[in-house]
């Protein structure tokens, strides 16, 4: 989609491109439903079950197999359409001769969540798309205003490692993410052989329970490798020839090695719903109507002080906008002809709100399709009432109407 940019004096967006700048609001309004789907079809086992069957699966032979209510399997055709369109899933004729039987196939990404595979991807998924990581980008906007060094801390009143030390269930599953991301690294050490051929000894630093070291080790066994990682994540790790564990802080202090290895990285999908959370976070703060009332590109200084932040988050805020920016929410152009500095300006969306009324709604999508009485909807699921959407967002002082109807000026 082209950037429209909409600012005084420039020219005034026709409305074929006010309806297109809408698309482009809904579609990052609702791009946490990406994440939710992913998550709900590793809940129920959709790309094992479709893997099992040995050959394109039809729509009523994958309901019959997820035993699930007949009231869901429409659920599950819409379902599996976003997940088709996000390409978890494609379709295939059932055999030559027929015209119109599709079944459901498996896609290369989808082949990585398998739990019977190496690598298997879904408990990075199920881990990073947990209620626990979810609210902290629901409460970006607080942290903003908030003297926390992170949304975690907002919510939960301690770093994430502390509260990960606290909660055994979500330590163990932020640790099988960590593993199941780093099997892929198996991939890095059969392709680039030379990198690991010269050394003698290796520090995976924030290494986790050391997966990525025991790959590395498997192919090449006379590397010394050592895993520096949180004492709690560590503790009781079986050691094994040329691999031990250090528990420890890597701020205090690294053990000397010949190299050392810093591994994470960001899935696209998984994160899906951060998008709708930094645009929720930038209409709470009203930075569109900030930009828009500046009537000139505004620096990053400028919209810090306009905010009335505290200097600490700049960081933070820089962060926003870029992700913002990448998803055309905003656009930066020179302040002027003669000089370096960027500004931020509009691009026509602006102005949605993302409610975690509607978000929560999304998370119970498993619970819901699993639930054998007569909920019509996963938003009754989520508010245990069988009042319409309508009703509650009528009744919410939060999620008013009135909010959905402005038109960006
Ligand atoms: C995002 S995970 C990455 C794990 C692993 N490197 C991987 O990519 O699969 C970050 C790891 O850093 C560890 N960690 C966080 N703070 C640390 C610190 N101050 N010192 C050592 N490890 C730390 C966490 O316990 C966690 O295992």
């Amino acid at each position: 989609m082209e950037i429209l940019i909409n600012m005084e004096g420039n020219d005034v967006p026709t409305a074929s491109e006010m309806f297109r700048a809408q698309a482009h609001i809904y579609k990052h309004t609702f791009h946490f439903a990406n994440s939710m789907v992913l998550r709900c079809a590793i809940q129920l086992g959709i790309p094992d079950i479709i893997h099992s069957h040995k050959q394109p699966m039809t729509l009523s032979e994958l309901v019959s197999e997820l035993k699930l209510p007949p009231a869901k399997s429409n659920g599950i055709y819409r379902l599996m359409r976003l997940l088709k369109h996000s390409g978890w899933f494609d379709t295939k004729k059932l055999d030559e001769t027929s015209e119109t039987q599709e079944g459901y196939v498996l896609t290369a990404s989808s082949k990585l969540l398998l739990k019977s595979e190496i690598p298997n991807l879904s408990p990075f998924v199920r881990a990073l798309v947990d209620p626990v990581m979810v609210i902290p980008w629901q409460c970006l906007g607080d942290w903003f205003l908030g003297n926390e060094a992170t949304s975690f801390e907002t919510v939960y009143g301690a770093p994430m490692w502390e509260y990960c030390d606290q909660n055994p269930r979500y330590n163990k599953a932020f640790n099988e993410a960590m593993s199941s991301d780093s099997e892929m690294t198996s991939l890095v050490v059969k392709d680039c052989r030379e990198i690991f051929e010269e050394l003698d000894s290796l520090v995976d630093v924030g290494g986790g329970t050391g997966v990525m070291a025991k790959t590395i080790l498997g192919a090449f066994p006379r590397i010394k490798c050592t895993v520096l990682d949180l004492l709690h994540v560590v503790a009781n790790m079986p050691e094994i020839e040329n691999l031990k564990y250090v528990g420890g802080d890597m701020f205090q202090s690294i053990p000397p090695a010949d190299a050392f290895l810093f591994k994470a990285h960001i899935y696209k999908h998984a994160f899906g719903y951060a998008n709708s959370m930094a645009l929720n976070c930038a209409i709470q703060f009203g930075i569109p109507d900030i930009i828009h009332n500046h009537k000139k590109p505004i620096t990053l200084p400028e919209l810090l002080s306009a905010l009335k932040l505290p200097s600490s988050k700049s960081t933070g805020i820089y962060r926003l906008m870029c992700l913002l920016v990448h998803s055309r929410f905003f656009a930066t152009v020179k302040i002027d002809e003669n000089s370096d500095t960027e500004g931020y300006i509009l691009t026509t969306p602006s102005r949605v709100i993302v409610d975690p009324i509607l978000f929560n709604t999304w998370k119970l999508l498993g619970e819901w399709f699993r639930k054998k009485n007569e909920e019509a909807t996963a938003f009754e699921t989520a508010y245990r009432l069988c009042e319409s959407f309508v009703q509650k967002i009528q009744d919410s002082t939060k999620f008013s109407m009135k909010e959905w109807l402005v038109i960006p000026k």
